[in-house]
């Protein structure tokens, strides 16, 4: 396994909670039984119609994370695409593992992704990030000393909606991969869920 670096993001700020949202999907998750992946692949894909094949690999395996903690699935939204299709292409010719808001000004949590080679696919993105899982400690609400977390909890964050990704071969052979969340997670002091 090649080395994947990762950066979490942390906003330092609180907003409001957005109760009013209420996710279709969610209500079609039979409470009770874990539902099975071929049926969070197939609400996947209703909650990203008209999306290319890469773009139900990156909800799907979201939607896997947050439906073993029953959160409501995500589903994806064409405008944070756009953006995240953006700062992509804005790393082309570099790859670097950067950020696309300045540090504390984060407009949208936003996970992001670099594998050295060109095969690393969005569900390798979301397995390292959603791997962080072992390292949140819920009692706590904090990772494991030395560890990151916080693109797990991103993930699973319990007010998050929308999603839109992307994933660039970089001008260096290498592959970046760029994931934007709405309203945004990682509220310092809240949990999850
Ligand atoms: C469902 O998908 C997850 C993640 O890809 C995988 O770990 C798990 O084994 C799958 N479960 C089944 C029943 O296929
Ligand atoms: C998912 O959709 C496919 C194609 O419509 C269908 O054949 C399959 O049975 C569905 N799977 C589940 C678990 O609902």
């Amino acid at each position: 396994m090649k080395p994947i670096f990762q950066l979490s993001l942390i906003l330092l700020c609180s907003l409001a909670r957005d109760t009013s949202l209420v996710l279709a999907a969610s209500d079609s998750v039979p409470h009770g039984k874990m539902p099975d992946n071929g049926t969070i692949f197939n609400i996947s894909k209703q909650l990203c119609s008209g999306c290319i094949a890469e773009s139900v690999e990156f909800l799907f395996t979201h939607n896997l994370a947050r439906a073993a903690k029953w959160e409501p699935l995500l589903f994806w939204d064409f405008q944070l695409q756009k953006y995240a299709r953006w700062w992509a292409g804005q790393r082309k010719a570099d790859c670097e593992l950067r950020h696309s808001f300045p540090e504390g000004d984060f407009k949208l949590g936003e996970n992001i992704f670099w594998g050295s080679g060109s095969t690393w696919r969005p569900s390798d993105a979301v397995s390292a990030w959603a791997d962080e899982e072992k390292y949140y400690d819920y009692d706590t609400n904090s990772c494991e000393e030395g560890q990151m977390c916080g693109h797990y909890t991103q993930i699973v964050w319990k007010n998050t909606r929308r999603i839109g990704c992307a994933r660039v071969v970089c001008d260096t052979g290498d592959v970046f991969m760029t994931c934007n969340y709405d309203p945004p997670g990682n509220y310092i002091g809240e949990r999850p869920y």
